[in-house]
């Protein structure tokens, strides 16, 4: 597609499937050729976080290593924003400084403040609502495993596939099944009553599958969300900031823990992925350290994934190979 790229990186729904799929080959093509380049020297990345991470931050802060660029981290507890000073000024002061903002923030509406008030470049580290970086990564993942059935016609896109996600409404969700039609996929959602995705990220999904010719399944039973699924994914029951429901929550998810048992229902050849940090609650350690978990490459492309997303909203025109694959 020839839609200019987005100038700022908030969430999945805002590229089209040749810039989604442009960021895969792109971070495909890093990670083939182990990167290491002064694309972005001189440039810096300022890196806001209200929240704990460790792949998140240590991806970015190497990735921009990587090519040649630099990232400060600044933590909540560091700088002034949020607790002595507005997050507008803030952004405004950030602006004269760094090439780009990475932000992980508490509230949506923050990450889209701090997008509408800044002159460089915002990218989302991971809101309420969205993870897009997340999507990039655990698509990655598939992409590389499933290679193999991929068409020559439709390189690089994952036609034909399920994905499946058991388990919360959440942030990861939202990427993840809004980057499914994009990429060709059919996705199938089992999450508990009450714990559904939003209603408009669904309304977007169904649009975009109606689109690209997709299916959407949703439902409360995990078995009929992970029935001939290539891919099965969940995440943690509590996200960051829901600690005080912590109870109710895992009461509430009973039953929705991804087992053996579980996915024998799934596709043969499955894989299983989960964006970490990971509790035993949502996943049992035979499938999390089990043959058919790609979870640790799923964290390692995190890396190639943000390195593309850096490249692309710093404008840098990165050589990509032809369709390298991986
Ligand atoms: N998956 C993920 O974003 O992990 P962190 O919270 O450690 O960054
Ligand atoms: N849903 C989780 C993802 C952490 C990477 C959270 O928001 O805490």
């Amino acid at each position: 597609s020839s839609a200019p790229f987005p100038k700022h990186f908030l969430s999945t729904d805002q590229l089209t499937p040749g810039q989604f799929q442009g960021l895969l080959d792109l971070a495909a093509d890093f990670k083939k050729s182990n990167i290491n380049t002064d694309l972005l020297h001189g440039e810096s990345l300022l890196m806001i976080f209200q929240k704990r991470s460790t792949r998140t931050r240590i991806s970015t802060e190497i990735g921009m290593q990587r090519l040649g660029g630099r990232a400060l981290f600044l933590s909540s507890d560091d700088i002034q924003l949020g607790v002595n000073e507005s997050l507008k000024d803030s952004a405004h002061v950030m602006s004269r400084f760094g090439s780009a903002i990475l932000a992980r923030v508490y509230g949506h509406a923050s990450v889209l403040e701090l997008a509408q008030e800044s002159s460089v470049p915002v990218i989302n580290a991971l809101s309420d609502k969205y993870h897009p970086l997340q999507a990039l990564a655990d698509y990655l993942t598939v992409q590389v495993r499933f290679y193999f059935m991929l068409s020559h016609e439709h390189f690089g896109s994952l036609k034909g596939l399920t994905l499946a996600w058991v388990g919360d409404g959440n942030n990861v969700l939202h990427d993840y099944m809004l980057a499914a039609p994009l990429v060709g996929a059919n996705i199938q959602i089992a999450t508990p009553e009450g714990y559904n995705a939003a209603p408009d990220v669904i309304a977007k999904c169904q649009k975009l599958a109606k689109a690209a010719g997709t299916r959407v399944v949703l439902t409360s039973d995990p078995i009929e969300a992970v029935k001939g699924a290539h891919v099965i994914a969940t995440d943690t029951w509590v996200s960051m900031g829901q600690e005080e429901e912590a109870k109710k929550r895992i009461a509430d998810f009973d039953g929705y823990q991804v087992t053996k048992k579980m996915l024998e229902h799934a596709a043969p050849n499955h894989i299983f992925l989960h964006c970490l940090p990971r509790h035993k609650e949502e996943v049992d350690d035979e499938v999390f350290y089990g043959k058919t978990s790609k979870v640790w490459d799923e964290a390692e492309n995190r890396m190639w994934t943000v390195m593309a997303v850096l490249a692309k909203v710093l404008g840098k025109k990165a050589p990509i190979r032809e369709k390298a694959g991986v």
